[in-house]
């Protein structure tokens, strides 16, 4: 398995590209089902959990083409998704134990055909994620739900879905985007209530729309889709990766470097601005993107709590955490959306961070330094939290594991080592 050896100190200075997003590329890719005509999707980045969704689609019988290499920068790659001869509605086990994100083909699978067998995807290392909410809103439409053998087995009524009101109880991404693509294929009107506003909502919606969907009030927690009959050819480009945006934000602070993120949309990551301007980091937006890097030399200790879009995301909650480490006093950060999701915490404590961790916050108290040291992970942000902290240490260190990265940050030890980073990947051949 592949490592990545880093020697840290170094601070970054430089442009990046910022890559399409992972989160919204997975959903989207899955809308291609809602049609018998060619989605084709531009920007898209080129990563593990990207094949494996192209995989999953392929043996449902989808017929893909491919553009573009892995280095095809800022262009990303373009894929043609066409659906027109669907030949198996399973999406087997093997594949959706891979990614939990498999499941977003079950409300296109019974929404156009009427009917679907989807593996359940089982916990995960950041806690059990059930998708009780994708099947409930999925029964609101008349679905008829099974669950037998480890699968989910959906059935739509002989007229196919209705339209229906459901109010999620919490707040879920997957589940919001598995209902907006069922209720374009749905009779009549479907009102999506306390629904999830990310960006990768949005994008999903637009693309959709550019389908011949109608869906009013994405990127609101009120979303109404009224059916349609079909959906036909549609180009759409990808939204650019806020997650990987935020993620190189913080690479700038916790090296002192300055870094400009080509492509980034400082709307997308308000609340990690806003949570950073006490800690002294300055983001400046800027024509092509955003620019980071320190105020004064020094951070400072905030506190930050994880919520749904607007707020502080999840999946900068351990990158935020390596940043705490060596800022001056203590910050509490506190983890709201998934259980079990400080994994990262030993191994920083490894590097010489001091962290305390009581339930759902962890109390950090910054150090004057970290050292390099080897570490592991076994999620895709808390492996880069833990390149983060390779970047600020003193000396060597190892990332292990690093499979975790390649799911979803695109040529991060390519685009990092650009802007100065002393870092290279180890192959392993066995
Ligand atoms: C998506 C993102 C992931 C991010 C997460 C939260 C993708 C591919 N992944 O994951 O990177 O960390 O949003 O921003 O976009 N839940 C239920 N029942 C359900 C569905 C969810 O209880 O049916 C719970 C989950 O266990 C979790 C919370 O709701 O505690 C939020 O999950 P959700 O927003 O659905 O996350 P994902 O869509 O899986």
């Amino acid at each position: 398995m592949d490592k990545l050896r880093i020697r840290g100190g170094r601070p970054l200075i430089g442009d990046i590209q910022i890559s399409g997003a992972k989160n919204a590329a997975l959903p989207l890719l899955a809308a291609c089902l809602l049609s018998d005509e060619t989605l084709t999707l531009t920007n898209l980045p080129h990563l593990a959990d990207i094949s494996t969704m192209a995989n999953l689609l392929a043996q449902h019988g989808v017929d893909i083409r491919l553009n573009g290499d892995e280095g095809a920068g800022s262009q990303g790659r373009t894929i043609e998704l066409n659906a027109g001869s669907i030949t198996s509605l399973e999406a087997p086990y093997d594949l959706v134990r891979k990614m939990r994100a498999s499941v977003l083909v079950l409300g296109p699978l019974v929404a156009r055909f009427g009917q679907a067998k989807v593996s359940l995807p089982g916990g995960c290392a950041i806690g059990p994620r059930p998708v009780d909410l994708h099947i409930k809103g999925l029964q609101a439409m008349g679905a008829q739900i099974e669950i037998e053998g480890g699968y989910v087995l959906a059935k739509a009524p002989a007229g196919g879905l209705t339209g229906a009101e459901f109010v999620f109880p919490q707040v879920s991404v997957g589940a919001t985007e598995n209902l907006m693509m069922a209720a374009c294929l749905a009779k009549g009107q479907t009102t999506l209530v306390n629904a999830a506003r990310e960006p990768e909502i949005g994008d999903l919606a637009k693309c959709l729309i550019a389908m011949g969907a109608v869906i009013e009030g994405a990127g609101t927690d009120r979303i109404r889709i009224t059916g349609v009959d079909r959906l036909h050819a549609a180009t759409h480009e990808v939204v650019g990766d806020r997650i990987e945006a935020g993620t190189y934000a913080m690479a700038a602070a916790i090296t002192g470097g300055d870094l400009h993120l080509l492509g980034g949309k400082l709307d997308h990551i308000r609340a990690v601005a806003t949570a950073l301007v006490p800690a002294e980091v300055v983001f400046q937006e800027t024509e092509q993107g955003f620019r980071v890097r320190r105020a004064n030399g020094a951070l400072h200790g905030v506190d930050v709590m994880t919520e749904p879009f607007p707020g502080f995301p999840t999946d900068l909650q351990a990158q935020m955490m390596s940043l705490m480490c060596v800022a001056q006093g203590a910050s509490m950060i506190t983890e709201t959306i998934f259980e079990n999701r400080f994994m990262h915490v030993p191994e920083l404590m490894r590097m010489g961070a001091n962290i305390t961790v009581h339930g759902s916050s962890a109390l950090v108290r910054g150090v004057p330094k970290l050292t390099g040291a080897p570490v592991m992970a076994t999620d895709l942000r808390a492996s880069v939290s833990l390149v983060l902290a390779g970047l600020a240490a003193e000396g060597e260190t190892v990332v292990n594991r690093i499979y975790h990265l390649d799911r979803g940050y695109e040529r991060i030890e390519q685009k990092l080592s650009a802007c100065g980073a002393d870092m290279e990947r180890l192959r392993e051949t066995s």
